[in-house]
């Protein structure tokens, strides 16, 4: 493990310098803070990357899975948008409708016959949305129910859900089964994460396939409404490439990048170039100082997602320090030989490695903005439970 890995935050202010004392003194921890203000300015950074465009972004909503986050995409223009559970995509719905806002949301994972029932009767509950979901084969088409869409999921190599991108003559035969419920193409190329050049070289590849497969489309009459690709780490080359289609009657190409909203640990070691900020930090508190140099704050495994490899966080304010193995509760950081460790009782803020699963730790996260604070719940956590019938 390499230390010097905590140093990206090095020059970001605290946030929880900006909390009342005594709500810095009375804190129950760990708790997860989310900077209404920092996602404010990530989802400016994203928008300006796309040219001003919102109807180019389709952000995964996994990464935030909290209304009071997903207005600040609502008030930016946004109304295209990715989910992956059930759970996700019934909040959503239930909030845009409450909103007077019509939405578009796909769900993007792959479906068995009880989660494609009840994203169809969901849709049905909300007929001012519009609900797609995904399949890669015929088999699936009778599992999917009036009124959903449906897209037709690609894979680009990730070896992960859908069909390869290669086999064309049978995507064509799925595509033309599809007939006018579909509505286009889902290619997530998540695994391209190496250093540029080589990631754009990548991702050229990985279009070159899908601009062929559209180029059959064309040629055999098949729709295709819009292409959706690109999660946080092919956003920077993407979205200032030349549009995937000119012709008229190209499709619409929708980049779904989800964790650039509250940005995280691994993200920006992978895409400093985004320049986007920690929206997202776990509060926790030193509870043990078991040996000279060495602290241990009450946030393990199950306030910060810890299946990203290590470091599981990086402690803003404070970039010398190292993470070390958590446990469940526990995660023991290490100051520099000659440095002083934080004190008992301390509060530190964590900036998560991998901020999606750690928000879905959180029942609750405490919404830091200019004009005040409040509790707000991380309403689209968990899974649903029961039977579609
Ligand atoms: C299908 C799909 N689309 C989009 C995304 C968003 O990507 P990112 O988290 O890199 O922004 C993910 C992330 O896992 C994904 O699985």
């Amino acid at each position: 493990m390499d230390g010097t890995v905590q140093a990206p935050f090095a020059g970001v202010a605290s946030r929880a310098a900006r909390l009342p004392a005594e709500l810095r003194a009375t804190l129950l921890t760990p708790a997860l803070l989310i900077d209404l203000d920092a996602v404010r300015r990530n989802v400016a950074r994203v928008l300006a990357l796309l040219g001003g465009a919102p109807e180019r972004w389709r952000p995964h909503l996994k990464t935030t899975k909290c209304p009071a986050v997903w207005a600040v995409l609502v008030e930016q223009g946004v109304r295209h948008f990715k989910v992956a559970t059930t759970r996700e995509l019934e909040v959503l719905l239930t909030w845009l409708e409450d909103r007077g806002v019509a939405g578009d949301v796909l769900v993007a994972q792959g479906l068995g016959p009880p989660a494609a029932r009840r994203c169809a009767q969901l849709a049905r509950a909300h007929p001012r949305q519009q609900v797609s979901v995904m399949v890669e084969d015929l088999e699936q088409l009778p599992w999917v129910e009036e009124p959903l869409g449906l897209f037709v999921d690609l894979d680009p190599g990730m070896g992960r859900t859908g069909r390869a991108l290669a086999e064309r003559a049978r995507t064509l035969e799925l595509l033309r089964a599809a007939g006018l419920r579909l509505r286009g193409l889902h290619c997530y190329e998540g695994h391209l994460h190496g250093p540029f050049p080589g990631r754009a070289a990548a991702l050229e590849a990985c279009f070159g396939e899908l601009l062929a497969l559209l180029a059959d489309c064309a040629a055999g009459d098949i729709a295709v409404g819009e292409v959706v690709s690109s999660g946080t780490p092919a956003l920077h080359h993407v979205a200032r490439r030349a549009p995937l289609a000119r012709a008229p009657g190209a499709p619409r190409h929708r980049l779904s990048a989800g964790t650039v909203v509250l940005h995280d640990l691994r993200s920006e070691q992978e895409n400093p170039e985004l320049g986007l900020e920690p929206a997202a930090l776990v509060l926790a508190r030193v509870v043990s100082a078991p040996r000279a140099g060495r602290c241990t704050v009450d946030a393990g495994s199950k306030a910060l997602a810890a299946e990203a490899g290590e470091p599981i966080a990086a402690v803003l304010g404070r970039p010398e320090l190292v993470a070390a193995t958590c446990s469940e509760e526990h995660l023991p950081l290490d100051a520099p030989p000659g440095a002083p460790a934080p004190g008992l009782g301390e509060l530190l803020e964590l900036v998560p490695r991998h901020v999606c699963p750690t928000v879905n730790l959180h029942e609750r996260a405490l919404l830091l903005e200019e004009r005040g604070l409040r509790w707000v719940e991380i309403a689209a956590r968990a899974h649903d439970w029961g039977c579609a019938p």
